[in-house]
């Protein structure tokens, strides 16, 4: 049988292939706005692609919740969440759902999030950084949040503040957070400013955890990471693996070259003491048993 190599066929047609993907893409792009219409009418949340509404990796919100079930179990009392940037909402969920099933529904979730641009065009390319862009320049993103927040119905236990942490966290007091999630912009500098404002929110015990640790500092092509910390998402030549280079540096820095316990790219420390300087950091064991990991209802596609 005579086959033909898919690069000679589209040698020879190449306008018959891009037609093909234009098709195929075309047809992706309604079948997404219909779902985002569907839900926008009929009330449900929404976390597909546009305005890439679904960030990162799903299966990292199953940790993020097996450690509120874990936490929970540690002591029995309000547990107050602190999460600084929050997009559409996504994780804010993911921890207002796990403070109901863990917790009977004692405890809050703050967010914080200016939900204006964060990222330099010029570093950040592909659709996902095309689709944030136009979502944040049209003030679209904070109505999507809203609009998850309050069909999820854990608008009981979100509250959220607009505006950037260097501004909302040094005003706020010592030692009043179970937990504090770090995801908002990922260069270097705020990272680093991002888990030092942090750390001093914290109670004695509390959790400091944050999003995007594909790879740690004693993994990577350190040379190359030093060089690309403003960018978001780049490949490293070391590994070949994807990862945010700012985030990886960021916590090198301030956990002095520890390794972090991080699972599928979502990390965490135990802080012990409190006030931010005098501080230790304790790995955290997230217990598995033979669990299957479940991405929460909210972000299955
Ligand atoms: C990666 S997204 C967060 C995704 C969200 N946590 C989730 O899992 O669905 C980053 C968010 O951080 C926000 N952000 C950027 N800079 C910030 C800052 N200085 N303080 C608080 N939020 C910030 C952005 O507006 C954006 O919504």
């Amino acid at each position: 049988m005579i086959t033909e190599s898919k690069s000679s066929v589209k040698a020879r047609f190449p306008r018959l292939l891009k037609l093909h993907r234009n098709l195929k893409w075309g047809s992706a792009a309604l079948w997404s706005s219909l779902r985002f219409r569907c839900c926008m009418a009929r009330n449900r949340p929404y976390f597909g692609p546009i305005m890439a509404a679904r960030q990162g990796n799903p299966r990292r919100h199953w940790y993020m919740q097996r450690l509120i079930e874990q936490e929970c179990q540690r002591s029995r009392r309000p547990f107050i969440v602190l999460e600084i940037g929050s997009w559409a909402g996504g994780s804010a969920i993911t921890w207002a759902q796990a403070i109901k099933d863990f917790n009977h529904g004692q405890g809050l979730v703050i967010c914080i999030d200016p939900w204006v641009q964060y990222f330099a065009d010029d570093i950040s390319r592909g659709w996902v950084y095309g689709a944030m862009s136009r979502a944040l320049r049209k003030g679209q993103i904070i109505s999507l949040f809203m609009h998850n927040i309050r069909t999820s119905g854990h608008d009981d236990v979100i509250r959220f503040i607009r505006g950037a942490s260097d501004e909302l966290l040094p005003r706020m007091g010592a030692g009043q957070f179970d937990l504090v999630f770090v995801d908002g912009a990922h260069t270097y500098h705020q990272v680093l400013q991002d888990l030092t404002n942090s750390a001093r929110l914290l109670r004695d015990g509390g959790i400091l955890c944050g999003d995007d640790l594909e790879l740690q500092a004693a993994q990577v092509d350190m040379q190359f990471t030093l060089q690309n910390t403003q960018s978001d998402f780049i490949q490293d030549p070391k590994t070949g693996k994807w990862y945010h280079p700012g985030v990886t540096r960021a916590l090198a820095g301030y956990f002095g070259h520890q390794e972090v316990s991080a699972w599928e790219g979502f990390w965490a420390m135990r802080v012990r003491g409190t006030g931010g300087d005098e501080v230790n950091w304790e790995r955290v064991a997230i217990e598995m048993g033979n669990l299957d990991v479940v991405v929460p209802e909210h972000l299955r596609s």
